[in-house]
């Protein structure tokens, strides 16, 4: 059942309220569907948040190591005091241009899950160019993001993001809270050097917009 996974074991330790959170976020999102598209065993989550699918990635698969890194102290502390507890877990409260500096072409799949609509698009580049600096020769990128299609979907996703963000505070942002048309994905990701292995809409069954892109270096 959407929403029910076992490596969600790894959140029980967590307040209720987390937990209710981090199974809202597994029954919202298609993060199965990312973790699916894995390849390598060095693999980094980008914006982790709570760690997700970091747990995802790594609890059942011993021979990966799985980072998690996101700018938001307290969510990198939900996570360390969870997902972080497995071995093949490290989670870093650090930016993508920092991890990029200290950890170039060391990984070979890199997860970015809804982390740019929070950046505005002037700043994509530098970012998408410092997930590319972190990929190793024939590494991935496998980024998930909602497009603004139009549709009652975006509508409702702007207005809940804005919520989490502005009213409620729980997400951090990086200057913006938007969603741009799946042209502008695109255009983004082929201009920062990536070039587009899958694209795939996911629609049916949720509330959300979601498109799942899988990139490689050009
Ligand atoms: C909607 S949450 C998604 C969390 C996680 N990726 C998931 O799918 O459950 C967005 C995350 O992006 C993080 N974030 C915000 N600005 C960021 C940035 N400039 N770089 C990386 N992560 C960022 C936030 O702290 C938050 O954890």
């Amino acid at each position: 059942m959407r929403g029910f996974h076992p490596s969600l074991v790894a959140f029980d330790s967590l307040p209720l309220a987390e937990r209710l959170f981090v199974r809202a976020r597994l029954f919202s999102a298609p993060l199965e569907a990312m973790a699916a598209r894995a390849r390598g065993t060095r693999l980094l989550d980008v914006g982790c948040g709570h760690g997700v699918l970091a747990a995802l990635l790594a609890i059942g698969f011993p021979e990966r190591s799985v980072v998690g890194i996101d700018p938001d102290a307290r969510k990198i502390d939900w996570a360390r005091r969870s997902v972080g507890r497995f071995p093949n877990v490290r989670l870093e409260a650090t930016t993508v241009d920092a991890l990029a500096q200290l950890e170039a072409a060391s990984f070979d799949s890199v997860f970015v899950a809804d982390v740019l609509y929070l950046l505005p698009p002037a700043q994509w580049p530098t970012f998408l160019s410092a997930c590319r600096a972190l990929l190793a020769p024939r590494g991935r990128l496998v980024l998930k993001e909602a497009e603004d299609d139009g549709s009652w979907r975006a509508k409702k996703t702007l207005w809940q993001e804005q919520l989490m963000v502005r009213v409620l505070g729980r997400t951090h942002e990086s200057g913006a809270v938007g969603f741009e048309p799946r042209e502008t994905l695109i255009r983004a990701l082929e201009e920062t050097g990536f070039s587009i292995r899958e694209s795939a809409p996911m629609t049916r069954g949720y509330t959300t917009p979601h498109v799942i892109f899988v990139a490689e270096c050009a």
